[in-house]
């Protein structure tokens, strides 16, 4: 463990944002159809969330003394609104394990990082379990005995 480890990670963090501007971008362009109506401002959303992650990092890495990655993870680009989701989920899932390996990265006693790092994280889950929502990886398990209709009288 280590600055250097800890840096590392934040920088695959950082580059998975940036592919993530460029990915969200290009998909809110590419996006047709009905579909078009939701997910053009959808696709934005996301990349603007990328763009103010990837600067949140790009501050953190030069404050830990390292120096920010200039070079994108690897975007996913399809024209089919269901491959550009299952891409966005690809996508973040990748940029959670960086952000979980920079957690693991840190000292025990750093815990200015870690509670940083525990924030990200949490945010970053809230979008991955909507991504996942979109693509229906997750669902309510209730069986339908549990879903009670009330009759009206
Ligand atoms: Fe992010």
């Amino acid at each position: 463990m280590g600055r250097q480890e800890l840096i590392d990670n934040l920088n695959k963090a950082l580059a998975c944002e940036l592919a993530g501007v460029i990915q969200y971008s290009q998909h809110s362009y590419l996006v047709t159809g009905t579909d078009r109506e939701v997910f053009k401002g959808f696709f934005r959303d996301q990349a603007e969330e990328a763009q103010d992650h990837a600067e949140v990092l790009g501050d953190k890495i030069v404050a830990l003394g390292g120096v920010p990655t200039v070079e994108p993870a690897m975007i996913r680009q399809s024209v089919e609104l269901k491959d550009m989701l299952s891409q966005a989920l690809e996508l973040e899932r990748e940029a959670m394990a960086a952000y979980m390996a920079a957690w693991a990265a840190c000292d025990d006693n750093d815990l200015p990082q870690k509670f940083w790092l525990e924030g990200q994280i949490s945010d970053e889950q809230m979008h991955i379990e909507e991504l996942e929502k979109l693509t229906s990886e997750r669902t309510a398990k209730a069986g339908t005995e549990r879903i009670v209709l009330r009759e009206v009288s």
